[in-house]
């Protein structure tokens, strides 16, 4: 997420998508301009010109134009973005299924393997699930850590880097949201529901997020921190948690 001082986004940790819906913001920008350009100069000319337009009362050639122009241009964004929004629904063949259950007002992770894909790792075969609770951190201790204020927690999440999972996300009381910016993944925890999104991180990495949901007094407390490490290095803390 982006921290104080920042003048820009924070760098996507999600690759392939994530350089996708970049080059396609640009893509929007540089027609949104165009068009803005083009209206204000039609608008200067309509101003500033000595001729008279007021007798013109039809031209169906410039009509049609002034149409299928616009149709168009929506065409060539809507295009590219149903891509995008197709992609970011797509549950590929995760190794890991995560869940992430939100509470009041502390976020809950379960992880389990994905069975019907096999791991890379034999002795992850043994391991079936694990819970653990993450609160945000005391303010006092995390002065004396020199964490960040309001968003890091006491029990980060612990996930593989540059590996498919699942992330399932569900409440046990009200809504919440599971936002984590840079994995480009927001999704409501409902109570009663699941709701499933794909999740990948192309690097090694610390990854904050919060709650976006309002759910109660304690909305700004509970943030969520998911620390991305090589497989390898996860499948041992797995075996030393179990
Ligand atoms: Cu949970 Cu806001």
């Amino acid at each position: 997420m982006s921290f104080y001082g920042s003048r820009y986004f924070g760098d996507i940790v999600h690759g392939e998508l994530g350089k996708d819906l970049f080059r396609y913001h640009g893509f929007v920008m540089m027609v949104a301009v165009a068009v803005l350009v083009f209206v204000m100069y039609m608008g200067c000319v309509i101003l500033f010109t000595k001729f008279s337009y007021r007798h013109f009362l039809n031209r169906q050639r410039l009509e049609f134009w002034w149409t299928i122009v616009p149709m168009l241009m929506l065409v060539g964004l809507w295009f590219p973005s149903m891509i995008n929004l197709y992609y970011m629904e797509e549950v590929k063949r995760p190794r890991w299924n995560f869940k992430a259950i939100g509470k009041q007002w502390y976020w809950s992770y379960e992880f389990c393997r994905n069975l019907d894909t096999p791991s890379s790792s034999e002795s992850a075969e043994s391991i079936s699930c694990y819970t653990i609770d993450s609160y945000m951190e005391d303010q006092q201790e995390m002065f004396s850590k020199g964490g960040y204020r309001l968003l890091d927690v006491d029990n980060r999440m612990v996930a593989p880097a540059d590996v498919q999972m699942t992330a399932f996300v569900s409440s046990s009381d009200v809504l919440h949201s599971f936002a984590l910016p840079k994995l480009l993944i927001k999704v409501d925890a409902i109570p009663g529901r699941i709701n499933r999104l794909p999740m990948k991180a192309s690097q090694c990495s610390i990854i904050y997020g919060q709650c976006s949901e309002i759910c109660g007094v304690n909305h700004s407390f509970m943030p969520i921190v998911v620390e991305f490490i090589p497989e390898k290095y996860f499948v041992m803390w797995l075996e030393a948690l179990n």
